[in-house]
This record gives structure tokens, sequence and C-alpha cells, in this order.
């Protein structure tokens, strides 16, 4: 559907138009008072530059165009020294509102041209606990995908997980210092089968990452071991490699355990290792194109551009052993997503304390021809989350908080207020709360600016009060609980089929935001922002709350009246599911 500005638009680039100016004059926008009117139009200031004429003059000449017009959407005023003030009528109003909520999808605009867009996100390493800092990238990555695809795009969410490296050889190693019988270690050559069951549980699996990689800082031997077992993997050892798809195996099924309650899904599972065949080929040919050259023995790709305020180093793409690295399976990655998908754009929703990494692998991907000309890539950079002591979050013992015993701690609060509720029936106590919780978790990280550090603070994104998860869930069990309530024979009839003009300022107020819904997605798709989302439906439980207290709803005499209400709220109702959803969570029955 066309934005309500659109519609307004074009009415006043016609005038514009019939007074003799340029239609580009006529774009409307948002109000800046709303003490004064619902939308403006500052077209004539602009025009009286080109024009040599008073604004005021201008403006009155547009406005005299509608002069003697019946049934116009807007009352207009022109206001010194030459804005153009229009209010909305309530029929145009209303009927706009009860268009969307009949349209597909409330009414989002859907791309023109929609585009083929991967997003990275999520990025968890195999065999390390999923902590807190990997909430950030699963969080805001689902809702960024979620709205992408509300916006009509193609959308393809990628985890790319983190299992190639170091890392597995530093686990490898450990494992063979605990269990050096395990016939992994005993296969040079042969072509035994391997057992189907793993040697270790992912309790055991998750100790043993920490103890290695502690061991192998203070120990030069034991690191040296772990670097030979890395080298080993890599180069396709057949015990090593069966025992690194035991640690895969075991990780991925806890990983997608854990994605699943945060309801956050990927359509590819692709990883690190995936990319690693393409690596040969691919330094080749930047040899071969001159593109990366030889410095101390490593191979680097120049990436510093004239106007850079801060050097940036080359991009470094093999080490002086021949390793690669954390950028050379970026490269590799981008170069198998246009092989596979040919997207438009990657999206990277990654730690902002990458950025450097991703500026020198996005410069040496364009300069190697590796990415296409056209294809955007962006990464979103998100800050920290912080403790309310202002450092980054960690349990109360000071360890590195999980994400598991997070998400435990929220629903267990949740659940002592929610039995304190006697709206809810002690069997659904349980999955409310867990409801409740991701809410709290999901809309307290999302409603900060990405890009910015937050503290997360328990007890404030827990309340049911403020800029909540659990507020905006509370307002609409309020609305299911009205409609639970109503006479059926109010309720038949599409949705929003009736929606009559509004009858005072909240229900007015109320409309608008309604009528804001799809401009509210088309804007968040634009700037991949899910906070600008949190802010609209922010607003709009404020003004339904506003709404509700000043009006008898079920207690309205008129029925045609009474039916309206009814028809907005299923309307609100809505719109503030499919926004939820687009944030990543959703709302119980009751609460
Ligand atoms: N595994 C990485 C980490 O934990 C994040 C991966 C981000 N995605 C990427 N394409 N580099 O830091």
């Amino acid at each position: 559907m066309k934005r309500l500005t659109e519609c307004l638009s074009e009415r006043l680039a016609e005038a514009f138009e019939k007074a003799g100016f340029d239609p580009e004059y006529g774009r409307v926008r948002a109000s800046d008072r709303p003490d004064l009117c619902d939308y403006q139009c500052n077209g004539a200031m602009a025009a009286a530059k080109k024009y040599r004429k008073p604004p005021f003059e201008i403006a009155e000449a547009v406005a005299g165009t509608f002069a003697g017009q019946e049934g116009l959407p807007f009352d207009i005023q022109v206001v010194r020294p030459g804005f153009i003030n229009l209010r909305v009528t309530g029929e145009f109003l209303a009927d706009y509102v009860k268009n969307a909520a009949a349209a597909p999808d409330f009414g989002i605009p859907k791309a023109g041209k929609p585009e083929k867009i991967i997003v990275d996100y999520g990025g968890p390493n195999v065999a390390k606990p999923l902590h807190v800092g990997h909430l950030r990238a699963a969080v805001i990555g689902e809702s960024i995908k979620r709205i992408l695809r509300a916006a009509g795009h193609d959308v393809l969410g990628d985890v790319h997980l983190g299992d190639w490296g170091l890392q597995m050889g530093l686990i490898i190693t450990e494992i063979r210092h605990r269990s050096p019988e395990l016939p992994y270690f005993q296969a040079d050559g042969g072509d035994a089968a391997f057992p189907d069951e793993a040697p270790f549980t992912i309790s055991e699996l998750e100790e043993i990452y920490p103890c290695a990689s502690a061991k192998s800082k203070e120990d030069e031997a034991y690191r040296e071991e772990a670097l030979e077992a890395t080298h080993r993997l890599q180069s396709g050892d057949r015990g090593y490699r069966a025992l690194w798809e035991k640690i895969l195996e075991v990780s991925v099924a806890d990983l997608k355990k854990n994605y699943e309650r945060l309801d956050v899904h990927f359509d590819l599972w692709k990883s690190e290792s995936d990319v690693q065949p393409y690596i040969p080929d691919m330094i080749e040919k930047m040899k071969a194109d001159g593109v990366a050259r030889l410095d101390q023995g490593a191979l680097v790709v120049d990436v510093s551009e004239p106007d850079d305020r801060k050097e940036v180093p080359p991009c470094i793409v093999l080490k002086s052993d021949g390793a690669s690295l954390y950028s050379t399976t970026d490269l590799a990655t981008i170069l198998e997503r246009e092989k596979l998908f040919a997207p438009d754009r990657i999206v990277y929703v990654v730690d902002k304390r990458q950025s450097l990494h991703f500026i020198q692998v996005f410069r040496a991907a364009r300069k190697a021809g590796i990415a296409g000309k056209d294809t955007g890539l962006i990464h979103v950079g998100f800050g920290t989350m912080n403790g309310r002591d202002g450092k980054p979050f960690k349990t109360r013992d000071g360890g590195v908080m999980r994400l598991e015993s997070l998400l435990n701690e929220i629903t267990e609060e949740m659940t002592v207020k929610i039995r304190d509720n006697r709206n809810v029936r002690e069997d659904d106590a349980e999955r409310t709360a867990e409801m409740v919780a991701l809410s709290a978790v999901k809309y307290g990280d999302l409603s900060n600016q990405a890009s910015k550090d937050y503290v997360f603070d328990t007890e404030k994104f827990t309340s049911f009060e403020g800029n909540t998860g659990p507020y905006i869930l509370y307002t609409i069990v309020r609305i299911k609980s009205i409609l639970e309530k109503a006479d059926p024979s109010d309720l038949e009839g599409e949705a929003g089929a009736l929606i009559l003009p509004p009858s005072g300022e909240e229900e007015k107020a109320l409309l608008m935001d309604l009528a804001g819904f799809g401009a509210a997605v088309e804007d968040a798709a634009a700037e991949l922002a899910p906070h600008r989302l949190c802010a609209y439906i922010f607003q709009t439980a404020n003004d339904f709350n506003r709404f509700y207290h000043e009006t008898k709803i079920l207690g309205e005499e008129d029925g045609t009246r009474r039916r309206s209400y009814l028809s907005l709220l299923k309307a609100a109702l809505g719109v503030m599911e499919r926004c939820i959803d687009l944030l990543g969570f959703s709302a119980p029955e009751h609460m």
C-alpha cells in the first residue's frame, strides 16, 4: 500500500503544478508540531528561492487551488513564513486504516525490485558455549532478517559457524591427552570405521575448550601440539577429521536447541570449514592478478585509501607459514556466496569491535573481484552488552555468563511474577513466563540503537511498565481479553470492516499510529534498524492504553460505534502482533 504521506504528497504535487510550480515541491512529511497539524509541506520555502517569490505567496497560491473542493482528505492551513499545514480528516484516516487492515500484510509496502540478501549473523564457535556476546548477533540479526523479508526482499539467514582453525586443534589435543586410546588417534592410513557415538557429551566438550585454551597459554609444547593437530586436521587426516565431525555434531545439536529457544532460525547452517576448498585457487588468482603481494613472508592485499582518516593496514590473506586466517575464510565465503546465490547484498551483524576486519575484507574482496561490483557489503556493528556496573555483562561471581543461564534466570523471575497473577492457569504459567522472558531480553536489546553499548538491567527489562517487552505484551493481551469478552455478533466481518471516523483525540492518535505501520517497517528495513520498530510499537501501545482509559468500549451503547471500536481493536491487535513478530517474539493469550 502507498504510505499515507505519499497519498498526501500526490495531492500537494498536483496543487503545486496547478499553481504553476514544480510538483517536486509538494512533498509532505509528518508534522514537527503535532499540536498544530498532522502533516506538513515545506515546499513553498524551497520554491521561493527558485521562483524569487515570497514563500507565503506560493503557499497561499497552492492552498488556493483546493478552494471549493469537496471531500478533501485534509484541512489545509498556510502559516508564515510559508508552511503548509495539513490536518487529515477523520473520514480519510478511518478509510486508510480500514484498507490497511484488510490489505495483505497490513499494507506494508513491498520493494519494487526485491533484492537477494544474505544476513550473516549468529557466528557461534563450535564447542564453545553460547555466551551473552552471541545474544546480540542472534537477536538483532533475526529481526533484521524478518524486517527485510517483510519489506519484500528474498532473504537468507546464515549462521556462519566458527568451526575451523586453532580452536579445533586445541580441542582435539586435549581429548588426545585425556583418552589417547580412542580409535581416532590410531587410524593412520587404515580404513576402519569409527564409532557412531561421540566420545563426549556437550557439557564435557564445553569444559574441554577453556581447559585447552588455558594450557596452551602456559605450556609452549602443548601449544605446538595444538598447532600440529590443527595442521593435521586441515590436511585431511582421517581420524582427526572423524573426531572433528563428532565435535561438530554434538555442538551443533546443542546450538540448535539454544537458538530454537530464542526463536532464532537460520536458513543456512554453513560454516568456515565449508569454504576451505575455495582458498587455494582464490589465493593463486590473487597472486596472478597482482592483487596480493608478499610482505615478510606473508601474503597481503593493500587496502588503504587516500581518504582514510585512520590508517587501514593491509589485509593478510596467508601467514608466513602458509596458514589461512579469519580474513581468508571471510573472503572465501564471499566467493562461495557469489557463486551459489549471487546476492545483491550481504549484511553482517557482528560486534562492532570487528569493524576494521570488515573494512579490510570488503576492500580486499572488491579489489580482487571476489565480490561483484554491485554487491553491497554491509557491516551492522553492534555495541557491548554491559552489566549495571557498566562493564561487560558477567555472572554474579564474575564468570562469563552463558546464554542459557541468563534465559533461565529471567524466566524464573517472570514465572514468579506471573504466578502472582491469577489470570494464568498453573499449567500455562511456565510457557507464558518463557514467552514474556524472551520479550524482555529481546526488546531490551532491540530498543537500543544497535551500534550503542547498552546496560542489561534485569529489573528494568522485566518490568510490566515503561518501555519494555512485557509492557508491550501486556498491552496486546489486554486487547485480546477485550475481544474475548465482546459479543461475537459484534465481531463479524473482516478485519477493520467497519472503522468510523474517530470521536476523540485519543482514538485519532491510535488511528494515526496504525496508519503509519507500513511506513515504520519500510524505514526500519531501509536503515536496517529494528529500534525504529520498537519506538513505533511503544508509541502505539501508549496511545492504545490512553484510548482504552478514555473509552467505554464494550459498554458503548451505540451499536455501530461499539462495533467500530472493536474493529479498531482487531486492527490494532493485528498490527501489534505483526510488529513483535518482526522483532522476533510473540504474545501469549493471557498473562
Ligand atoms: N565466529 C566469529 C566470532 O565469534 C564471528 C563470525 C562473524 N561472521 C563473519 N562472517 N565473520 O567472533
